[in-house]
């Protein structure tokens, strides 16, 4: 099938180049020009597992091209995703602005039958608002159906779990559309859900807020098993054994970032509150998120005491594992206030570190380390960020040698607290 894909950001460029591994066509459009100008000269902008090749290989079979032309976009293809930002507003509400003007762009270029799809995380109801967009600015009068089919991908396994999906959800106002949209999906040989619009937008901020309801849970729990001498690793390997609840997602820590859980907490409770309805429990889940990063900085100040001038190795500055991703990372924000409490920090990440410094200017207070066993070098404690398995390999040793004292607080439970202790280590973690 032909299809376009306008955004091509961590959503659209996986996804373009996933629909293009399968056998379709696909145009991905970008209104950045360096981007595409960098797309079409074989370079990739994110890091994402296994992404370079895919591209590579779909540009060379003729699958995937680029483009900053909507109008180009459209022409060529019979379906239309949509997978711009939807960034949140001071207030928690979304920001569609992004979608409108693409919805406006898609109109002005239509000249006949059209699907668009909606693959953005927009409020419930949305999809009324694009049908209406483009009906009032499409000069040519064409026909045209708005899909509403939600992603489900995790960054750092954006290729795998658009591979092998656990469902697909499409929602519809008509019939019309489906059998086309079946037949993009038809190659992932995942279950199909097809719905109303509504529901399949309520099914992206409702997947969401549980996915971090199950991860402030397991963190609220951690607290527990602190004040208990419990350990949240063996509890939650108990509850995650029964089938109802599950092990994925209960993995206690820093707490959740990225682009997608907290925007879409807020969000889903901003419109639950519009629409008469106050969602107190999400709330909780977002307090208790917050109140997680407060219990391990203090952790570090109840060790360390004074933070001013210490110097504080940092392991990890993206979101989470597997990505060059910072948008609202809890490893930044650890930084952040570990600098403004006087600290200097020697940092490292696998991927991150380029994005990094775009937040945090490298300076006086504030050293970019390629080596991660060089981080330690001089410090006082280390401190570990983020979740990157490969910090696991650290060595322990070496670390051990270069800090004034061995202490790590370990913010996302990598190491073993009996070894670490046998080894001579102060070693703080989370619910252990
Ligand atoms: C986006 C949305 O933020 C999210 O709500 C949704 O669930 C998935 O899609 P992401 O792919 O992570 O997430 O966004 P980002 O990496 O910022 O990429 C968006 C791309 O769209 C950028 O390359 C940007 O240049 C492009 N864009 C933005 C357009 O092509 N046109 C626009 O009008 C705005
Ligand atoms: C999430 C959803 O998983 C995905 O389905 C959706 O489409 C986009 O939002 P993403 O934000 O890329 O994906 O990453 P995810 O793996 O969900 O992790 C989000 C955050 O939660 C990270 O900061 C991670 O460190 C944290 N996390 C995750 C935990 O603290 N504990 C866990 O057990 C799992």
């Amino acid at each position: 099938m032909k299809l376009t894909i306008i955004g091509t950001g961590y959503v659209g460029l996986v996804t373009g180049a996933c629909f293009a591994e399968v056998g379709h066509h696909v145009t991905c459009v970008d209104n950045n020009a360096e981007k595409v100008k960098l797309l079409q000269s074989g370079g990739i902008p994110i890091y994402e597992p296994g992404l370079d090749e895919l591209v590579a290989r779909n540009v060379a079979a003729g699958r995937l091209r680029f483009t900053h032309s909507t109008k180009d976009g459209v022409d060529n293809s019979d379906i239309v995703f949509i997978a711009v930002p939807t960034p949140p507003q001071p207030d928690g509400s979304v920001d569609l602005s992004f979608i409108e003007s693409v919805a406006r762009e898609i109109a002005a270029a239509m000249t006949s039958y059209k699907i668009v799809v909606d693959k953005s995380t927009v409020p419930v109801k949305t999809g009324d608002k694009v049908a209406e967009t483009i009906k009032r600015y499409c000069k040519a009068h064409a026909d045209f159906d708005v899909v509403s089919n939600p992603e489900f991908l995790r960054e750092g396994f954006a290729v795998e779990d658009l591979m092998k999906p656990d469902r697909i959800v499409i929602g519809v106002r008509t019939q019309r559309p489906v059998a086309a949209m079946r037949e993009v999906y038809a190659p992932f040989n995942a279950p199909i859900i097809v719905t109303d619009i509504n529901s399949a937008e309520l099914i992206k901020h409702a997947a969401n807020s549980f996915l971090a309801l199950k991860i402030s849970y397991i963190n609220a729990i951690s607290v527990i098993c602190e004040a208990s001498g419990a350990n949240v690793i063996e509890v939650a390997n108990g509850i995650g054994l029964d089938a109802r609840i599950g092990r994925r997602f209960l993995d206690a820590g820093l707490g959740f970032g990225g682009s997608c859980f907290p925007k879409d907490l807020s969000a889903f409770i901003k419109i639950s509150e519009q629409l008469g309805y106050d969602f107190a429990l999400l709330k909780e889940v977002q307090r208790i998120n917050a109140a997680q990063m407060d219990r391990f900085l203090k952790k570090i100040t109840d060790t360390l005491w004074v933070l001013k001038d210490k110097k504080i190795g940092v392991l990890g500055l993206a979101f989470k594992q597997n990505t060059d991703d910072v948008r609202l990372s809890p490893a930044i924000e650890l930084c952040q206030r570990l600098l403004k409490d006087g600290a200097s920090l020697r940092v490292h990440d696998p991927k991150a570190m380029d994005k990094a410094k775009d937040i945090l200017k490298p300076g006086p207070a504030i050293t970019y380390v390629e080596d991660m066993n060089a981080v330690a070098d001089g410090c006082d404690a280390l401190v570990v960020a983020t979740e990157w398995p490969v910090f696991k390999k650290l060595d322990l040793d070496r670390a051990r040698k270069s800090l004034t004292h061995p202490i790590l607080f370990d913010g996302r439970n990598l190491f073993d607290p009996q070894e670490m202790e046998q080894l001579g280590w102060i070693y703080k973690s989370v619910g252990r």
